[in-house]
């Protein structure tokens, strides 16, 4: 473990290029060994979350290349086609990335192969039982030692039954995993999501030429319907930057005096923006400047300028939107005038840590007062007067490790983080990429 230390910061300036969406780029190698022909991807996140799914893929059959020196260069999957996964040598090691064990359990669940999936000691203390049920009624088989945990041994059937499911709990993952397998069962396969989440999983399957219709039903459940068995055909693929990591950098430069910086070629899909509609309610300087459409998505230049917050209450609808972002939300709170009241926050709890839990303890030992309930948190902000002045424990959270490390560039007193190689599963480059614009992180 290396532990790094965030020093108060005078100024943060310049233009900071993040790395790829996190999302779309599993999904673009994962439709892209799917499909017939050649898929190129530019600009892929080479996080360590997106190269276990890389690895899983490779050792069930399907030939990705790698850019010589891995720097953004440019992904080459040759697609099986009409050709079916194979099983691999050896139990498939999926690391940190929840978004890797349950979307290939959908997919992987289409084809006549045994694949048993492990990951490390966050992964495996996650519930699966949201994936596992759906797609057992579809067919798919598993067998834990451990529950509805990991290690998980999934054998596939070639042809899978179609399902009509309401999803219990607003998940993207959930969702996308029923409609991967979907892609192999006789009729359609329909998802009803009473809130609506990220929908990069349909918009790709469009690109890619399946058939796939959606609909928001008067109460304003969204249903996705999906034709089994589509020609999936590959496409080049421009990733736009992450939305999620771009948040940090936001938040950076608004709680940060004298700051101004400017983040480009983010993705703002409406899925995804909820931290952003809400720190502009919070008085937030930023803008969103020459917005355009990439490979389906669209995208736009952020820039965030210091700001003076006030605390809000984060509409509950808005939750699923922003459902990553709530540790750096945090942190723009306590650096706010007034509260900030944020619920429905059960999701938190099954996070790659208990994430309600690790935002509320590390308010706490910077100083700042946190209120946590079941499912929800109160921050009461203190602006110009957060102590900081302390180390947070990041649990193999990646997401609180930066969220605690932008917090020490605003407070009275550096913060430190415990471990900081959790960063390179979402946002390699990350310190580097603040230093840049004047942050003060460091490893003494
Ligand atoms: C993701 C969905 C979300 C999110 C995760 C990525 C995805 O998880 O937290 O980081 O790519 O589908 P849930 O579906 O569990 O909410």
């Amino acid at each position: 473990m290396t532990g790094l230390t965030s020093r108060p910061a005078s100024s943060l300036k310049g233009v900071a290029k993040v790395p790829g969406d996190k999302s779309i780029s599993h999904r673009s190698l994962m439709f892209g060994a799917l499909g017939h022909g050649e898929t190129v991807v530019t600009g892929l996140l080479e996080g360590e979350d997106v190269m276990r799914t890389a690895g899983a893929l490779a050792a069930m059959g399907a030939t990705i290349t790698e850019p010589e020196d891995k720097t953004g260069g440019i992904w080459r999957i040759q697609g099986i086609g009409d050709s079916p996964l194979k099983t691999p040598r050896s139990t498939v090691y999926l690391g940190n990335s929840g978004t890797s064990a349950r979307l290939l359990m959908g997919l992987v669940g289409g084809y006549p192969l045994h694949a048993t999936f492990t990951g490390d000691e966050s992964l495996e203390k996650r519930p699966m039982g949201r994936v596992i049920k759906p797609l057992a009624q579809m067919g798919v088989q598993f067998e834990s030692a451990h529950g509805d945990k990991m290690p998980l041994k999934i054998t596939g059937a070639s042809i899978l039954r179609p399902i009509e499911y309401t999803l219990p709990v607003a998940s993207a993952q959930v969702k996308s995993a029923i409609l991967l397998a979907g892609l192999h069962a006789e009729g359609t396969t329909t998802v009803i999501e009473p809130k609506p989440t990220r929908d990069h999983t349909e918009r790709m399957l469009r690109f890619f030429g399946a058939e796939l219709e959606t609909e928001t039903l008067p109460n304003g459940s969204g249903v996705i319907r999906l034709k089994g068995f589509p020609k999936l055909k590959g496409h080049p693929i421009t990733v736009p930057s992450d939305p999620s990591s771009a948040a940090f950098l936001t938040v950076a430069a608004l709680i940060t005096a004298d700051s101004d910086v400017l983040i480009p070629n983010v993705l703002i899909n409406p899925s995804r923006t909820g931290l952003y509609e809400t720190l502009l309610e919070m008085g937030a300087d930023i803008t969103f400047e020459n917005r355009r459409d990439k490979s389906g998505e669209p995208v736009a230049d952020i820039r965030a300028r210091s700001s003076r917050l006030k605390g809000v209450t984060v509409p509950v609808a808005r939750v699923p939107s922003m459902i990553d972002e709530f540790p750096i939300l945090s942190v723009a709170a306590s650096f706010a005038e007034g509260k900030t009241y944020m619920s429905d926050l059960a999701e938190l709890r099954v996070k790659e840590s208990d994430r309600l839990l690790a935002i509320a303890k590390g308010l706490t030992l910077a100083g700042v007062l946190a209120e946590m309930g079941e499912d929800d948190l109160t921050v009461h902000g203190m602006p110009g007067r957060v102590p900081g002045g302390c180390t947070v424990a990041t649990n193999l959270d990646h997401r609180i490790a930066m969220s605690f490390l932008v917090m020490g560039l605003a407070a009275q007193n550096p913060v430190a983080i415990d471990d900081a190689d959790t960063m390179a599963t979402s946002f390699p480059g990350f310190t580097t990429l603040l230093n840049g614009l004047g942050a003060d992180i460091s490893g003494d």
